[in-house]
């Protein structure tokens, strides 16, 4: 790009996509257009599944292809009607209309053409760098024409009024801005004891053992109703499932199904009228997540969104929802904190579902007394940071990290090694120690690091057990134990103490070592914290 050359137009457009098709470059890289002389130009988000067929054809026809993805057949595809239109009159809409037509897959684009150097055609349409953005539905086609913006339907049912207000994003600057910090991993990672009091803030009243979910109140009833709740989600927001599954089990004694949205889809899984179905996403914009969302809508399930963006795709599209009210983020691959954050949004929801049980308030109260404590205990954690990057500086040089645990704390081991791989590109694997025998256990030498977590809960002999196990094959395991536990202490090769909770919220307080290490890791492997290669984040394709 030359930033210095002088421009004879105030508009134009861009995008930076995530490589779907060929490696990033420049040749990949958006815009796309269908020619030299660049007549169509054309932005793309999605995946364009029929993009084979249409690139052979437009092949066939003597149109030479510059790059390998699949938006360049769109650019192609629409000078090849507009010079094929044979003497008729063609607008530019009625030629983005039938390019449109000729596409299969899930995408939202944006035409510009030289013979109208201040005009544009899309299908949704978001800007960066403003706090202004309209939000388009499908088929939806927006045309800005001389400063004017003008949005119609591709299929337009009567008296249907495609009228788009433009909304105001809330994101204050200094939100995202990294102050005193490396990196917005890091700054995020220590916003945690605000972002979980946010997400918390105006919902549990401490004193009347009450939580309240606005966005659930209308469909309380009919979700107290259910024979079962799934959850699902992608990357970081299943494992706030897998660390929640266990208490929202023993406080609704409903069953709970935990998916991955890809897997959930691949097996075509049952979903009945009376399921509620939770859809957990950071972005709420997961194309994984909202195809599930979709799948499960048609099925007639109840959908609950339990997303960190108002105004997401998969905030408008669920019946109802939970905002987990956890700040902006900027790392591209981190739901740091919206991983507690949702964490703490479905602890909450467990309450919440709970509250008329009377077998349920002794725990109910413990649970609502430990979220109260919860924001000091994780500046506890916090303070820990340099005994953390100790750690870190002897371990920065392996290839490999695995972490084990079990119970309450499985969802931590899986999400530490998921930061791991990550942003410092090491080997990890989150191990369930129950599991340690059938397997795990060959890779136990003293050269493998392990990391466990054992805290005192109803899991604590059986992790006890495995560390015997470990530490019988010489394995030098990194503990994340409970402060005092000389037990441990005494076969640990490092221990890390942490402040003890109630079971439940345990993980909330675990998964914060492992932030650090992942973030202390990838620094001082030399890596950019915030731009992870070869990740989005917000995956916008299957
Ligand atoms: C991407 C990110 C992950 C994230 C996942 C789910 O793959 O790299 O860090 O966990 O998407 O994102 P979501 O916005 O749906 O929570």
């Amino acid at each position: 790009i030359d930033f210095e050359a002088e421009l004879d137009t105030h508009f134009g457009i861009a995008h930076t996509r995530w490589a779907t098709h060929g490696e990033p470059s420049p040749v990949n890289s958006h815009p796309h257009r269908s020619d030299k002389n660049n007549e169509f130009v054309v932005i793309h988000n999605g995946i364009i599944t029929n993009y084979k067929e249409l690139r052979k054809y437009l092949v066939s026809k003597g149109y030479e292809f510059e790059s390998e993805t699949d938006t360049e057949v769109i650019p192609k595809l629409i000078k090849y009607l507009y010079d094929n239109r044979e003497n008729e009159y063609v607008s530019f809409s009625t030629l983005v209309e039938r390019v449109i037509k000729q596409l299969e897959g899930a995408f939202a684009l944006v035409f510009k053409i030289s013979l109208f150097p201040s005009c544009s055609f899309s299908r949704r349409l978001q800007s960066a760098h403003t706090n202004k953005v309209i939000y388009l539905e499908d088929d939806d086609v927006a045309v800005v024409m001389e400063g004017k913006l003008y949005v119609h339907r591709i299929k337009r049912k009567a008296g249907e009024d495609p009228v788009r207000v433009i909304q105001t994003l809330q994101m204050e600057l200094q939100q995202i801005m990294k102050g005193n910090f490396k990196a917005f991993m890091q700054k995020e990672i220590f916003e945690q004891p605000e972002s979980v009091v946010n997400t918390m803030r105006g919902r549990i009243c401490f004193d009347g053992n009450t939580v309240i979910l606005g966005g659930l109140s209308d469909h309380l009833k009919e979700i107290k109703r259910c024979r079962r709740l799934i959850l699902i989600g992608c990357g970081t927001s299943y494992h706030a499932g897998v660390a929640t599954r266990q208490i929202l089990e023993e406080l609704t004694e409903l069953p709970v199904m935990i998916e991955l949205a890809s897997d959930f889809l691949d097996r075509i899984t049952p979903v009945f009228r009376d399921d509620v179905c939770f859809f957990i996403s950071q972005s709420g914009e997961t194309a994984d997540t909202l195809m599930a969302l979709r799948y499960c809508k048609q099925r007639g399930a109840l959908t609950v969104g339990v997303t960190n963006t108002v105004g997401s795709s998969i905030c408008r599209e669920t019946d109802c929802g939970v905002h987990i009210n956890a700040g902006p983020e900027v790392g591209v691959a981190m739901c740091v904190c919206a991983y507690t954050s949702q964490f703490v949004s479905l602890i909450m929801f467990a309450l919440m579902l709970s509250e008329d049980r009377l077998s349920m308030q002794q725990r109910r109260l413990e649970i609502i007394n430990g979220l109260k404590k919860l924001p000091e205990l994780i500046k506890e954690v916090l303070a820990l940071d340099d005994q953390i990057k100790s750690i870190a500086d002897e371990l920065h040089h392996q290839r490999s990290l695995l972490v084990m645990g079990r119970g309450y704390n499985y969802a931590t081991c899986l999400e530490g090694a998921l930061k791991i791989k990550e942003i410092t590109y090491m080997h990890s694997e989150g191990i369930m120690a129950g599991e340690l025998k059938h397997g795990p256990l060959a890779l136990i030498d003293k050269h493998m690091p392990v990391i466990m977590i054992i805290m005192r809960d109803a899991c604590y002999k059986k992790c006890h057990n495995a560390l015997q196990q470990i530490t019988a094959r010489q394995g030098r395991p990194i503990i994340l134990c409970c402060q005092d536990d000389p037990e441990i202490s005494k076969m640990a090769y490092k221990t890390i103490e942490l402040p003890q909770t109630v079971d439940c919220l345990q993980g909330i307080l675990s998964v914060i070592p492992l932030q650090l290490i992942s973030f202390h890791l990838a620094v001082l492997r030399g890596y950019d914290v915030d731009c992870p290669r070869n990740l989005a984040k917000s995956v916008t394709v299957e």
